[in-house]
């Protein structure tokens, strides 16, 4: 038995904010109880952390990562992908079907997953292909997924570019409740590119991908979303144009939610004035307008989610000009204390920021995560506001060091990961 005790315990699944301790006992979350727990259980934990002055909320959940596995190993694996995580507070997370070969069938899902329960020390959730082979011609067989166990079906990376076949992609999915989640990018827009489109594109003399390549697609999906009453998720949103569209579309009632990532609230495109190819993603890194907009959004709830997109590359294709590298950078063991420089800045509220890693994504892929209530899997993260540290790619478990963050000085961090009542990362690092 675990007893985690004296701290302030936020839990927006249960409208929970305030000092309290929690039980576990096998794994599971015996008792949560504001104040102090009942002295019979306190007598019985054989294990106690106190947790005075820490934040302790439900496992952080990751619902963008890439974890390269099956094929492309020497990136990433599921082992080194879940440590990642783990080291930097995630205790659950859903993997891209971008793999070679792509998971669009039950054995690739069946792989990852049996993996995972194998060598992961997180859990991980499968998100299926739309389209067979990711190609954007044929369907995936999405009942076959469902059935293996993905939560949710994407082509990440690429938008699906017939609308025909998007708009019978959504319609199948919502047959097995599995959300869509949209990579919005119109690719004959951004052909070639390998950054915005503006002013500092011009400047450096490298092709750019407009705003409106983004905001089209999303306003495409959306239209779909209505079209077919499936739940549509946009991925990684990078534009103020995004935001606005999103903003009008809940209002009206459309099922969509939205995620961005930490690079997109952090860093503007003057960032690839340096030419670190680490700053190459998809999509780019926009202008200091959308920035703020994308912080708005995240402020207003517009954009629920906080995902990485942790996007692990090697040497290989980063070490190389900037027009030849591949697109993303790792973000895992960046994500919380970059996130929470919004709530220091006084953006975004502790408990919004906490929603936005637990409660909404586990709401969005339907799984039974996110949350501290009793007779839950005790999956928890014990945050410390005050840690101080720089950031050192040579430090991360993830196999690839495609970082642009190298270097920088960040306060707040995750200090325990505990996933399925055992502690896997300490102040002293990881444990497994
Ligand atoms: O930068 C990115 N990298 N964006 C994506 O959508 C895909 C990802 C990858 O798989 O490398």
């Amino acid at each position: 038995m675990l007893l985690i005790k004296n701290g302030r315990i936020i839990d927006p699944a249960a409208g929970m904010d305030g000092e309290g301790d929690i039980v576990i006992d096998q794994g599971m979350i015996l008792e949560v109880r504001p104040g102090g727990i009942k002295k019979e259980h306190a007598g019985r934990a054989t294990d106690t952390i106190d947790a005075r002055g820490k934040i302790v909320v439900p496992g952080l959940i990751d619902m963008h990562v890439h974890l390269r596995e099956p094929g492309h190993e020497y990136k990433e694996t599921i082992r080194t992908g879940c440590r990642a995580a783990a080291s930097g507070g995630f205790t659950a997370l859903a993997c891209m079907p971008n793999t070679n070969p792509v998971n669009d069938n039950q054995s690739v899902t069946e792989y990852i997953l049996d993996r995972a329960r194998r060598e992961g020390c997180v859990t991980v959730f499968a998100v299926g292909a739309i389209t067979q082979g990711l190609r954007g011609e044929a369907l995936a067989e999405m009942g076959e997924l469902r059935a293996a166990g993905a939560v949710a079906v994407s082509d990440d990376g690429r938008t699906v570019r017939n609308a025909e076949l998007m708009r019978r992609g959504m319609e199948y999915a919502r047959t097995f409740h599995l959300p869509v989640i949209c990579h919005c990018e119109d690719s004959d827009m951004t052909a070639g590119a390998v950054m915005s489109e503006g002013y500092m594109s011009t400047q450096l003399g490298l092709k750019g991908m407009p705003n409106a390549a983004e905001d089209i697609i999303v306003a495409r999906e959306i239209a779909l979303a209505e079209l077919t009453g499936c739940p549509v998720h946009i991925a990684h949103v990078s534009t103020a144009g995004a935001v606005r569209i999103i903003r009008d579309a809940k209002s009206r009632g459309v099922k969509v939610t939205a995620e961005t990532a930490p690079h997109y609230f952090t860093l503007t495109e003057d960032a690839v004035s340096s030419f670190d190819t680490s700053m190459k993603v998809h999509p780019p890194l926009r202008s200091a307008r959308d920035v703020e907009a994308v912080k708005e959004g995240l402020r207003e709830g517009v954009i629920d989610v906080i995902a990485t997109d942790h996007a692990p590359h090697s040497s290989l294709e980063k070490d190389v000009e900037f027009d030849h590298a591949s697109f993303g950078m790792v973000g895992l063991e960046t994500a919380l204390p970059l996130s929470l420089r919004l709530v220091a800045e006084g953006r975004v509220s502790l408990p919004a920021l906490v929603a936005a890693m637990t409660a909404h994504p586990a709401k969005i892929l339907g799984i039974p995560k996110g949350t501290l209530s009793p007779g839950r899997e005790a999956d928890i993260t014990i945050i410390d506001l005050s840690m101080k540290k720089r950031i050192d790619v040579n430090t991360f478990h993830s196999k690839s060091k495609n970082s642009p963050f190298h270097g920088w000085e960040v306060e707040g961090g995750a200090l325990y990961t505990i996933v399925k009542g055992k502690v896997i990362k300490d102040s002293s690092g990881l444990l497994v």
